[in-house]
């Protein structure tokens, strides 16, 4: 069957920071093929689902999403499932779900055009090749970012945690090229971007050589950023410990305008249980490296992720994780429930954790995780500092911005979209800050 090329696409992007990166990209590939965005599913002719495949539950929503993409007239728009899932299921997703045209993995997604082209002739196409780096170089510039805009610096793991699927989806380490991203993020700033954050899986793990043909490491990519005119504010993430060198930590202590937040993940605060995740680092190793952070750059706020049932966690494990939470004092954190991933070590070793323990320690954690935020941002009260304006508020005249340390303010201004204000913090809630505009 043929059908009419399509003249509008929606994205819809699940997951991570990177994904979301990617749905950016995309949609400026499609635009550059004539094609409009369109406000929603419903009135688009091609729209992409731009997966995760994580945990369960995230794999899981392509599926009721397909479902959903059927029209009133019984017609549908086609359908690209793009992002980890298309990498990690490739033919077997239009086996269970025949409505879907293209599959495109993350590191495939530069050749949407033939692939929609081929649609259109009625030719499924299916693309989960890994070409090393050759998205990026045939990717068109990116239009209209806004005050605050994502890069990727860094993408795929080596580093093989028993319980992840992302070294198999998105590859092995690889770093862009330093002048691919001093270019990109130039000609961020250039289009109004005051705030860039850096993005790899293990983005501290980027290294390369600088225009005099320099070894640089991540840090060395930070302190060519900082001289970029007009970018204020500059972040990355995700870090593993492992790969926290002395020089980052040092740029910690020495840009101002690397903002002081790190996320951080530790996942356990069990030794035992960290060896069994394969995560080559202990409790206390952790510990130490963040004393070390905070010796160079006191106010920094922490932030991290955590697993709770992981195969084998007795009760004295998850308190250990408890513990470990106590000593860090964390501003955010993301805290999951272990889910088996097919294909992953963790995912046939003895030892799973029952669901009702599962959910009582998520509990457990959630709560202390929710109180040290609440702290965190109870202590920022009476400060003066910098807000980076970012969206407008529900109620006119409100703008929301973030500080340095990446909490959500609420701000009574006429200042545009993208402008830095000083504020002094006169109100705190779990996830936000209310402040007022100082003359
Ligand atoms: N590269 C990053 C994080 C990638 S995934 C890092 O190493 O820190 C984001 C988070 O999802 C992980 O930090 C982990 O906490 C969680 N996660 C990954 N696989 C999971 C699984 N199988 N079950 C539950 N949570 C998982
Ligand atoms: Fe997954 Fe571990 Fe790699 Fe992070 S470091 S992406 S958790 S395998
Ligand atoms: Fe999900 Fe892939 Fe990101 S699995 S978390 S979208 S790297």
């Amino acid at each position: 069957m043929t059908r009419s090329s399509p003249k509008t696409f929606h994205i819809k992007s699940f997951g991570c920071q990177m994904n979301v990166y990617d749905g950016e990209r995309m949609a400026g590939l499609l635009e550059g093929q004539g094609m409009a965005s369109a406000a929603s599913s419903i009135e688009a002719d091609l729209v992409v689902l731009n997966t995760c495949h994580i945990r369960e539950k995230a794999a899981e929503k392509v599926y009721s999403e397909i479902g959903r993409l059927k029209r009133e007239d019984g017609s549908r728009p086609m359908i690209a499932v793009a992002g980890c899932v298309a990498q990690a299921e490739g033919a077997e997703i239009p086996r269970r779900a025949p409505t879907v045209d293209i599959v495109v993995g993350p590191q495939a997604y530069h050749r949407l055009p033939e692939l929609i082209a081929g649609a259109g002739l009625g030719r499924r196409g299916i693309d989960t090749d890994m070409p090393l780096l050759s998205k990026f170089g045939a990717l068109p510039a990116r239009r209209r970012p806004g005050p605050t805009a994502f890069l990727t610096v860094q993408e795929g793991c080596d580093k093989f945690c028993t319980y992840c699927v992302v070294p198999y989806t998105r590859g092995a380490e690889i770093s862009r090229p330093w002048s691919a991203i001093v270019d990109e993020a130039r000609a961020l700033v250039d289009a109004g971007a005051r705030e860039i954050t850096l993005l790899g899986q293990n983005v501290n793990a980027w290294e390369g050589e600088d225009e005099a043909g320099r070894a640089q490491g991540l840090d060395g990519l930070i302190r060519a950023l900082d001289r970029l005119h007009g970018l204020e504010r500059i972040r990355y993430t995700t870090s593993h410990p492992n790969d926290m060198t002395e020089g980052l930590i040092r740029a910690h202590a020495e840009i101002a305008s690397l903002m002081p937040f790190l996320h951080l993940p530790v996942q356990s605060g069990s030794s035992r249980i960290l060896k069994a995740m394969n995560r080559s680092h202990t409790a206390d190793g952790y510990l130490a490296l963040i004393d070390r952070v905070r010796a160079a750059r006191p106010d920094i706020a922490v932030s991290g992720d955590f697993i709770v049932g992981f195969p084998g966690e007795t009760e004295a494990d998850f308190e250990d994780t408890l513990k470990i939470v106590g000593a860090v004092k964390y501003a955010q954190a993301y805290s999951f429930k272990y889910s088996p991933r097919p294909g992953t070590p963790a995912a046939g070793m003895a030892g799973q954790v029952p669901a009702g323990a599962m959910d009582e320690r998520l509990q457990r954690l959630q709560a202390l995780l929710n109180e040290q935020q609440l702290a965190f941002n109870r202590a920022s009260v009476g400060r003066r500092t910098d807000v980076l304006l970012e969206r407008s508020g529900k109620k006119p005249g409100q703008r929301i911005g973030k500080t340095p340390w990446l909490q959500s303010v609420h701000v009574e201004t006429e200042a545009p979209i993208g402008e830095m204000i000083r504020v002094e913090i006169v109100s705190a809630g779990p996830n936000s800050l209310g402040a007022t505009v100082i003359a």
